[in-house]
């Protein structure tokens, strides 16, 4: 399996450089640093169309860089073979659970149609240490994983092309009802908000800074033209 980069990791970037001809990223709502760190995460990407004609690979996901410099990050790929890639069919994203580390770590794959509202719920759990992400539709959880990963700093949303997904168009799409919950206040985290081509209904908290939610991050139609 490929491997999804961070915006910001830049070390990595140039390691992938070596492997991959071509990536880029487009629209993204970012927050982070906190000053604290956070704790759960839960948000619902609504899938739009994948790329028509198929390109090879687009990934639409929220992450969140930790501490330690992993992303954890559930994907929803587009490939050129969604057979292969998760025994989808075409017009399929196939998606999953996954944190990059050293490498690319990954759950259970499933295929899903354009307009599945997929519930992304990342969680600290104390008794592990770890991260517990879990990728569910309507309570049904298709894909889970758990990493250790040091504390989460920031959460964003990503639109990323590697090859020939990076001269295609990417339809607009919507994260609703994201919810991120701090281990502490911080009434600052609102102020680190970073947006390109994205609208969103702002950010609320009604706890001082503890929690934060966003009702509607919409994503912009994107055209990579790398
Ligand atoms: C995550 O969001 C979904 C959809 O809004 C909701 O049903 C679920 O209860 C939330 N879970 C947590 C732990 O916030
Ligand atoms: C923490 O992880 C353990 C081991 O996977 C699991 O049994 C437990 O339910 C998790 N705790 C919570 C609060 O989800």
């Amino acid at each position: 399996m490929k491997t999804f980069v961070s915006l910001t990791s830049l070390a990595l970037m140039e390691a992938l450089a070596l492997a991959q001809t071509t990536i880029g990223f487009g629209p993204y709502f970012s927050l982070g640093p906190t000053k604290s760190w956070i704790r759960e995460a839960n948000t619902t990407l609504v899938l739009p169309t994948v790329p028509n004609p198929a390109v090879d690979r687009l990934a639409l996901w929220p992450g969140m860089g930790t501490s330690d410099g992993d992303l954890i990050q559930a994907i929803a790929v587009a490939t050129a073979n969604p057979a292969t890639e998760c025994r989808g069919t075409t017009g399929q994203w196939c998606v999953f659970a996954s944190t990059l580390e050293s490498q690319q770590e990954a759950g259970t794959q499933s295929p899903q149609n354009a307009g599945a509202h997929l519930i992304i719920h990342y969680v600290y759990n104390d008794s592990t240490q770890k991260y517990d992400q879990a990728v569910s539709i309507n309570g049904k959880v298709l894909s889970t994983l758990s990493t250790s990963s040091g504390n989460a700093q920031g959460w964003g949303t990503a639109v990323e092309c590697q090859e020939s997904a990076c001269h295609g168009t990417v339809a607009t799409h919507q994260y609703l009802d994201t919810t991120i919950v701090l281990n502490a206040a911080d009434p600052t985290f609102g102020n680190t908000l970073a947006l390109n081509e994205v609208s969103s209904s702002g950010l609320s908290t009604t706890d001082g800074g503890k929690t934060w939610v966003v009702k509607t991050i919409k994503v912009q139609q994107h055209t990579f033209n790398l």
